[in-house]
């Protein structure tokens, strides 16, 4: 049974070192968390099994590591500076800000019907109860508060400014002097940097279309309302892909990566019954989408919420960011650039005339991958013996801890001796980490396993070193491996151990 709820998720994350508030010893930072030893792991193997499905198991894609500062240039043609905006309003009695969506959906149903009957929308529409609120400021601030909307913080209703757009951006100085001119943003996504590396990797590759270019990497946003542990944060993290392909096969691709998305999610034990595939309305889109497929993963305590986005970005990012704009037969609606020294195209495939690609974008967050295999792993089961457990059933190649080495007694060295050496054996099969655990009794170790999810735990005990006087001196040279979801205890041979690690953990 996966987990209920988040705060039994934030729990177990937080007392078995996953995830911590970030600047905890100061009173900690909103919408900023640190990965833990285990977190670390967990994170670091989702993005493997993201690298491996999408780099190397396919031959139409390269990888790329770009810089998270950005020239200014790149966000203003991007579009990010005019439209990445949320909208907010602030509360004049306490000066407590929200986000406007935010804010309304947090009511209470008949606060919400109140509102959108004010603002003259039906509130089973709520997109559109929010875009009328923002068309009407000045109507929308009056119908926010005789509507009677609380706010969170003080629990009272507020005096409402007029929604305003907040841009989410994240700006720094570059260099010793600070003025006017000598700033960056921080990328709100990575995918600027694979647009902006768009020549250089043709260049350095001789890719033809249609290739694409992954990236893993951290996004900033300032978000208004960071909230619901690292489902919204203001430093992300994202796994993107950017697909370049001919104008005119841009929804054959499309739908080619829908169905691959969804059976990579699956495959990291995301049931495909938990995703639903939400087709972004026009209205909706961000400034860039010709069209957006949204996944949406059904999340304890938040329901259905976007884990993944999957957009037809059309020829808008390379078209905004070339120079000659208007030799390129654009098809999307650029801002004029006179600041790009590069021309963004491509031989086309038959012709082999230049053309600007057409671009399909899988983005998923890595944050909120990990919490859906956290929130899938978590499982509290009863055991025959009445004892309730704790368990996270993460598929093997998930695992933080791949397989812990138990010596039964820590302080006899014949014990420890092998113990360390079949540590060492098994680190060497490049798996992912093995854990020599020598802390507490063996029933807490296994416990404490459980909860991390480890899938075997290798015990040394007196029969290994044929020093169990009432045993069986066949099993001289064997150690237990118990299996974390099915209990089952087996004697392997320790001259057999590795390969059978690596079969069980393919
Ligand atoms: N390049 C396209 C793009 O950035 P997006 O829908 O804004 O599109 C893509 O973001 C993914 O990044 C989302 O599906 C989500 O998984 C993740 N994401 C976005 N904002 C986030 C935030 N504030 N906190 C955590 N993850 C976030």
């Amino acid at each position: 049974m996966p987990a209920n709820s988040m705060e039994e998720l934030v729990s177990l994350c937080k007392r078995r070192g996953f995830i911590f508030q970030g600047s905890e010893i100061y009173g900690g930072l909103q919408g900023f968390y640190d990965y833990g030893p285990l977190g670390v792991e967990l994170k670091n193997n989702i993005k493997a099994a993201w690298w491996r499905a999408n780099v190397y198991e396919r031959d139409d894609m390269e990888g790329l590591d770009s810089s998270i500062i950005m020239h200014r240039m790149v966000l203003r043609h991007s579009g990010h500076e005019a439209t990445f905006s949320d909208p907010m309003v602030d509360n004049k009695k306490n000066n407590k800000r929200y986000r406007l969506d935010h804010l309304v959906k947090d009511q209470k149903a008949d606060v919400i019907e109140k509102v959108a009957a004010g603002i003259g929308e039906d509130a089973s529409n709520f997109p559109a109860v929010v875009a009328a609120l923002i068309k009407q400021p000045a109507k929308a601030s009056e119908v926010l508060k005789a509507a009677g909307v609380r706010d969170a913080f003080s629990g009272e209703v507020g005096d409402w400014t007029e929604p305003k757009p907040f841009n989410m951006m994240f700006k720094t100085t570059i260099g010793p002097v600070a003025d006017e001119e000598s700033y960056g943003y921080l990328r709100p996504e990575t995918a600027q940097g694979i647009f902006t590396n768009f020549k250089n990797v043709v260049d350095s590759t001789s890719r033809r279309l249609p290739f694409g270019i992954a990236q893993i990497g951290k996004a900033f946003r300032n978000e208004i309302t960071p909230r619901n542990f690292i489902f919204r944060v203001r430093e992300l993290e994202q796994m993107e892909i950017e697909f370049f392909c001919v104008p005119g096969t841009d929804e054959d691709w499309h739908q080619h990566w829908l169905d691959k998305r969804l059976a990579w999610w699956e495959a990291q034990g995301i049931p495909r019954s938990k995703i639903e595939i939400l087709d972004v309305p026009p209205e909706d889109l961000a400034h860039y989408s010709k069209r957006t497929y949204d996944l949406m993963y059904d999340y304890p305590t938040l329901g259905h919420e976007e884990i993944e986005g999957i957009a037809n970005r059309s020829d808008y990012d390379l078209g905004s960011h070339t120079k000659s704009q208007s030799e390129l037969n654009l098809v999307a609606t650029v801002s004029e650039n006179n600041d790009s020294i590069a021309r963004l195209t491509i031989p086309h495939p038959d012709t082999n005339k230049p053309v600007v690609p057409f671009v399909i974008e899988p983005s998923a967050g890595v944050d909120r991958a990990l919490l859906a295999v956290l929130s899938e792993a978590f499982t509290k089961e009863t055991l025959e013996n009445g004892n309730e457990r704790i368990v996270l059933k993460f598929k093997p190649h998930l695992a933080p801890i791949k397989v812990a080495v138990i010596p039964l007694a820590r302080n006899r060295e014949e014990i420890t001796t092998v113990a360390k050496a079949i540590k060492t054996e098994l680190q060497g099969l490049g798996l992912g980490r093995v854990l020599y655990e020598d802390s507490g009794n063996i029933g807490k170790a296994y416990r404490r396993h459980d909860e991390v999810g480890t899938p075997y735990c290798v015990t040394v005990d007196f029969d290994t070193i044929g020093q169990n006087e009432s045993g069986d001196a066949a099993l001289k040279g064997t150690v237990t491996v118990r299996d974390r979801d099915t209990l089952a205890q087996e004697r392997v041979k320790i001259s057999e151990l590795a390969g059978w690690i690596r079969e069980k953990l393919r």
